[in-house]
């Protein structure tokens, strides 16, 4: 897993301030976050054996970020300390239940591929909260070497088209397909072998040349779907690299991902086998 670490710091607020005022909010909570380490903990959770690639600062959150990782199960050999701060979400959040974010990438900029023992990876799963450059090197060396290359491109960014052409698949949410093509067989017109895009509560669809299969997610009560998207990832390549079809990986990863919006919180409430309905 290549992406990014990075520690949320949630304060709820009772309106958003305006430019020059101050608004008074409730206790910070720190909670390890960031797109990438959120996906390579959802894919451990679920059984995978998961290697983190990333950055964090020689601070309190890069240890917090560590920690985290390696409590699910993640090895952390390839999390990098480099000599910026760990890169900070700060979150405040509305009683509407509306998030402003502002994302401070800081180590995140500071990822670097070293060389790799790629025969021992099946898959390389991707975000794009770290540099393009970095991510679009990573999946040419992947392809190279055998390695299956999984892009989650979001936040949706411009990635080279010979990139693109090796994904096997391209996942994005709905908004982030709209973004890109005008349907979603339009997606694989940027060249991916497949796509997998997700649905929010009507689950996922897979996109091959043979055409749409729609997979549904479990009806489930919502608590709170931050990282749903991420933990879809992580339980889809864990499922790849252990051999399912894409549908099939698929299916189980909407499953994953149901379970996790029915609990606060992103990693905290990506489930285990034995969690899921
Ligand atoms: P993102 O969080 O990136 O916007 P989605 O909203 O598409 O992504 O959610 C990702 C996955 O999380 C979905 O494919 C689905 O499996 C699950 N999910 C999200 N919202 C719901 C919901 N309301 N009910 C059931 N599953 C959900
Ligand atoms: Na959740």
């Amino acid at each position: 897993m290549l992406g990014s670490a990075n520690a949320d710091l949630v304060v709820s607020v009772p309106r958003r301030p305006a430019g020059g005022e101050t608004v008074l909010g409730g206790d910070t909570a720190v909670l390890p976050g960031g797109k990438g380490a959120n996906t390579a903990v959802a894919a451990a959770r679920v059984g995978g054996s998961v290697s983190f690639l990333g950055a964090v600062g020689p601070d309190q959150y890069g240890e917090l970020l560590r920690s985290s990782l390696e409590s699910a199960g993640v090895r952390t050999e390839l999390l990098r300390t480099s000599s910026r701060p760990t890169g900070i979400a700060y979150i405040t959040v509305t009683p509407d239940g509306e998030n402003s974010i502002v994302v401070a990438p800081g180590a995140n900029s500071d990822v670097v591929v070293p060389e790799l023992p790629w025969e021992s990876f099946a898959v390389l799963v991707c975000s794009l909260e770290v540099p393009v450059d970095v991510v679009e090197g990573a999946v040419r060396a992947a392809a190279e070497r055998g390695v299956r290359p999984v892009l989650n491109l979001s936040p949706v960014t411009e990635v080279a088209p010979d990139v693109l052409a090796l994904l096997d698949p391209l996942v994005v949410n709905e908004h982030e397909a709209a973004s890109l093509a005008g349907t979603l067989p339009g997606l694989l017109d940027l060249g991916p072998k497949s796509a997998v895009v997700t649905l929010g509560a009507r689950g996922a669809a897979v996109v091959t040349p043979e055409g749409v299969t729609e997979v549904p997610a479990p009806e489930v009560e919502v608590v709170d779907t931050t990282g749903a998207g991420d933990a879809f990832a992580g339980a889809l390549a864990t499922r790849l690299a252990e051999g399912d079809p894409l549908p099939a990986a698929a299916a189980f990863a909407t499953r994953v991902a149901a379970t996790s919006v029915t609990k606060p919180g992103a990693q905290p409430s990506y489930p285990t086998p034995s969690d899921l309905r």
